[in-house]
């Protein structure tokens, strides 16, 4: 299904076989008994395609699942090797509810495609974050309710878990990157506020409810995207030095920073809470321009797609479609060896990716204890 592709969503990710070294490097002591974790692309288990009804189809999975999974990579996701660090199980999407799924170590409410502010009947997801909010207060309404009962303690998370557990954030992605399909520059800086007060509603839901302990991570260079520098790049004079559109990476860095100041200001709120910011741009950038350095050929051209150089992506048919256009039939078909590649569909990272961002993540380097 299209979905992950399409023009206005917009999300990011991927890694490489250093991975071994991962729990020996970890300076991030993670240990928390449940994780709860707001999202988009970036960081859904399944969530939209359970969801909407759709199967998310190969060569997505291949790598690690051998099966779609429901993940928009070719594998798993940062938030995936953060439940490895932390040694839980992988997380199950809300609203996934075939195969015995088990929210006792937490659960997954990101969506592909959801952005922050309220979805309109435009969006991909009707599931922005406000909504996934309520979803997660519904979500601990009926665990704390069988838990009286005890016959189901293994499946929902303990009652203590929903304070001691760590909510996790990396959404915001879509609000700024799919905007440009229709706004400026000037006013998608604008919104920013807005976005921000919205995320805070949330997050104050979630404090009132008992929440504790918040990990956010802020926005990567969207202007990096395959998709984004094959629209919006044609033209060299809009490309920064690393060959990404300037812009949207503006953007990004203007969010970025009223999201560390919006940090700041919630533990100035709740000091009796602990607010983690994780800096996943300059993760993501350092990335992009020194891959080589971290055992990666291709920076931005996409693994699966069609089209070939320089971005092998086309709007017009997702990773794993086949179409036809003008009567001939096309396909966009994975590459060779996705390990070597920063991005996976053009929206998405790959797994190889995703693993080099979460291994910098646990290095404790690039997070803020506020
Ligand atoms: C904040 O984090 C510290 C260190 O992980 C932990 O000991 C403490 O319990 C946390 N605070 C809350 C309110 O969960
Ligand atoms: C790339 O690596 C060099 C050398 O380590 C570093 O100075 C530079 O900041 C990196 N680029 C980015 C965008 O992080
Ligand atoms: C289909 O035709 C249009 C207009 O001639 C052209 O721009 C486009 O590239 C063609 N598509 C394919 C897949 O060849
Ligand atoms: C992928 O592998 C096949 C078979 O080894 C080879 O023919 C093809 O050229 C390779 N494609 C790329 C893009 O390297
Ligand atoms: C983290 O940063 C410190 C200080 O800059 C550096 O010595 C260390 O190598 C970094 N750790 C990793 C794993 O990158």
């Amino acid at each position: 299904m299209r979905v992950a592709m399409d023009s206005k969503n917009v999300v990011a990710f991927q890694v490489v076989t250093f991975c071994l070294c991962l729990a020996a490097a970890n300076s991030i002591d993670f240990s928390y008994p449940a994780v709860f974790n707001f999202g988009d692309s970036n960081s859904d288990t399944g969530e939209l395609a359970a969801a909407m009804g759709f199967l998310v189809s190969p060569p997505n999975g291949q790598k690690y699942f051998k099966t779609p999974s429901g993940r928009f990579c070719d594998g798993r996701l940062i938030v995936d090797f953060l439940m490895d660090a932390m040694k839980l199980p992988f997380l199950n999407a809300y609203m996934d509810s075939v195969g015995l799924p088990n929210f006792q170590r937490g659960c997954n409410f990101a969506a592909a495609g959801s952005t922050i502010l309220p979805a309109n009947a435009a969006s991909i997801s009707p599931f922005s974050f406000g909504v996934q909010v309520y979803q997660f207060l519904r979500f601990r309404a009926l665990s704390l309710q069988l838990l009286q009962g005890k016959k189901f303690d293994q499946y929902v998370p303990a009652v203590d878990s929903f304070e001691k557990g760590l909510y996790v954030f990396d959404i915001g992605q879509n609000d700024l990157a799919g905007a440009f399909y229709s706004k400026t520059l000037d006013q998608i800086l604008a919104s920013i506020q807005a976005i921000l007060l919205e995320f805070e509603s949330g997050i104050k839901k979630l404090y009132d409810s008992g929440a504790r302990n918040f990990w956010i991570h802020n926005t990567g260079p969207l202007g990096c995207l395959p998709q984004v520098v094959a629209k919006f790049g044609t033209n060299p004079s809009t490309l920064d030095e690393l060959g990404c559109v300037s812009s949207p990476n503006q953007a990004a860095k203007a969010f970025n920073i009223q999201l560390q100041a919006f940090c700041s200001k919630l533990k100035g709120q709740y000091p009796d809470a602990n607010v983690t910011h994780v800096d996943i741009f300059t993760i993501k950038s350092n990335l992009i321009a020194n891959y080589s350095k971290y055992g990666f050929k291709q920076s931005i051209m996409a693994c699966c797609g069609y089209g070939g150089p320089p971005f092998n992506f086309d709007s017009r048919v997702s990773c794993g479609l086949t179409k036809i256009l003008n009567g001939t039939e096309i396909t966009a078909k994975g590459c060779n060896d996705s390990s070597v590649y920063v991005s996976w569909d053009g929206t998405h990272y790959t797994e190889a990716a995703n693993q080099h961002v979460a291994s910098q993540i646990l290095t404790g380097n690039y997070s803020t204890l506020f």
